[in-house]
């Protein structure tokens, strides 16, 4: 345990000791926030006999993927005894010095199952990622379940043991203007108990070299201050595709630059009265490093499934087509009770690529905007935007609400159809503890 707090970075160790009652280390992807987290609990351990200790992860399955894990391997290379109660959620610890303790393992997804035990100390991972109202019930739950008694060794008065205090630490990769903000950095700023810590990802030196980079390429540059310097951005009232300038993401071309063989790939979005689709060309040269998508053409409002495939044959008689559209349209069926909007296509002759579900909102749109303008300042995808007005203007529009959704109230659906289609097109491989964040999101 001395031995692995020893090697804590500076701000992991101010989280580590802090004697606030509830501290907060609030830094970027990957700045070693969970690991943190892991070594306070370490140390609860090792102080406080018979310590229960609750920790508390957005969802099961990150309990399951990281921090079950860790913590065995933790205990098996100390020789520590452990044994774990997946079922319950609870790990028993038979630690050296303070006897038989217990790590409680909650998930935020499920605040009914926050009853019936008493903690000394808690711990909460990510609470950001999970809406403002939802974190605020959390929270309170975590405060009811945090009172056991207990004493500590007090060297000013040896003889006297001094009531302990039952501290709840958060650790976080800031999300706008949310819980974490609220509560640290304006309603308790200067109250001693609150204590806010900071750390940025470069901070972290055990990070693969080519981390930070990869992040770069993949944020845009408004995310970067949060996602790697921890700091709070606010997003409400932000334009979703930031990124996009008309003029610097124009292309001229247009289908007459394309032979004919060149497959058109179409992005499609479903809603009955509102359909919308744009066509794109893929743009590759590895050699000049080019790795761009062409959007050249729109459909904009159309009625119905059948009738964007008759436009699109009509438009396009002879091209090969691909069609990557909404997922769910897998099962939708919005005009032929027997048939999906899918199959329609399908049947019509396009060729599809499609996930079996979504990605994640933000995911997809954060991306496309990445694709925009990438925090090297290079531009992937453009538009034709004499041949997509509808397009230009919804993407030039499109505001984020208060919890950081872009809003949609009726000519933002081609920005979907956007989205899907550049999202598989680049098939961005994203590290993955940033998917199970978009996807609490
Ligand atoms: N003090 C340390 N000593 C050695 N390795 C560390 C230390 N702190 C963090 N790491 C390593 O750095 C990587 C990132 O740490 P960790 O997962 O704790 O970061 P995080 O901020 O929780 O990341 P995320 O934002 O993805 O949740 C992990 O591989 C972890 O083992
Ligand atoms: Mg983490």
């Amino acid at each position: 345990m001395g031995l692995l707090v020893g090697k804590a970075l500076p701000h992991q160790y101010r989280f580590i000791y802090s004697r606030a009652k509830f501290p907060a280390l609030v830094s970027g992807l990957g700045a070693g926030k969970t690991e943190a987290l892991i070594y306070r609990t370490l140390k609860f351990l090792t102080e406080i006999k018979g310590a229960k200790i609750g920790i508390y992860e957005p969802t099961v399955d990150l309990i399951k993927r990281i921090l079950y894990p860790r913590f065995e391997d933790i205990f098996a290379t100390s020789g520590i005894k452990f044994k774990l109660n997946k079922s319950d959620g609870v790990m028993q610890v038979w630690m050296p010095n303070t006897g038989l303790c217990e790590i409680i393992f909650r998930s935020m997804e499920n605040p009914a199952r926050i009853i019936g035990y008493e903690t000394h100390h808690s711990l909460l991972d990510e609470i950001d990622t999970i809406a403002t109202d939802k974190a605020t019930d959390v929270w309170g739950r975590v405060i009811a379940r945090n009172r056991k008694k207990f004493y500590v060794y007090d060297p000013q008065n040896p003889k006297q043991r001094k009531k302990g205090v039952n501290t709840i630490g958060i650790t976080t990769t800031p999300e706008g203007f949310k819980f974490v903000y609220k509560t640290w950095a304006k309603k308790h700023l200067n109250d001693p108990n609150y204590e806010l810590i900071k750390g940025r990802t470069r901070d972290n030196h055990h990070l693969p070299d080519d981390y930070i980079p990869a992040m770069r390429e993949f944020y845009p540059p408004q995310l970067i201050d949060a996602y790697l310097n921890g700091k709070f951005v606010n997003m409400k009232g932000r334009t979703v595709y930031s990124g996009f300038d008309r003029h610097k993401n124009y292309t001229s071309a247009t289908l007459d630059d394309y032979p004919e063989s060149t497959p058109l790939l179409i992005g499609m979005d479903f809603n009955v009265g509102r359909m919308g689709a744009v066509v794109g060309v893929k743009t590759s040269d590895p050699e000049a490093g080019i790795r761009q998508l062409r959007i050249v053409d729109e459909f904009f409002k159309l009625e119905d499934t059948p009738a964007m495939i008759a436009a699109i044959r009509s438009r396009y008689p002879n091209r090969t087509i691909v069609v990557y559209p909404d997922a769910s349209g897998r099962s939708r069926k919005s005009v032929d009770a027997s048939k999906s909007d899918i199959a329609l296509l399908r049947q019509a002759g396009f060729r599809i690529n499609a996930p079996k579900k979504n990605p994640p909102v933000r995911e997809r749109v954060v991306s496309t905007n990445t694709m925009f303008l990438n925090s090297d300042n290079v531009r992937n995808l453009l538009v034709n935007t004499d041949k997509c007005p509808n397009l230009t203007e919804a993407v030039e529009k499109q505001i984020y609400d208060d919890n950081g959704i872009p809003v949609k109230d009726g000519d933002e659906d081609i920005n979907d159809a956007l989205g899907y289609l550049t999202n598989r097109v680049f098939g961005l491989a994203r590290p993955t503890t940033v998917i199970g964040r978009m996807r609490v999101a």
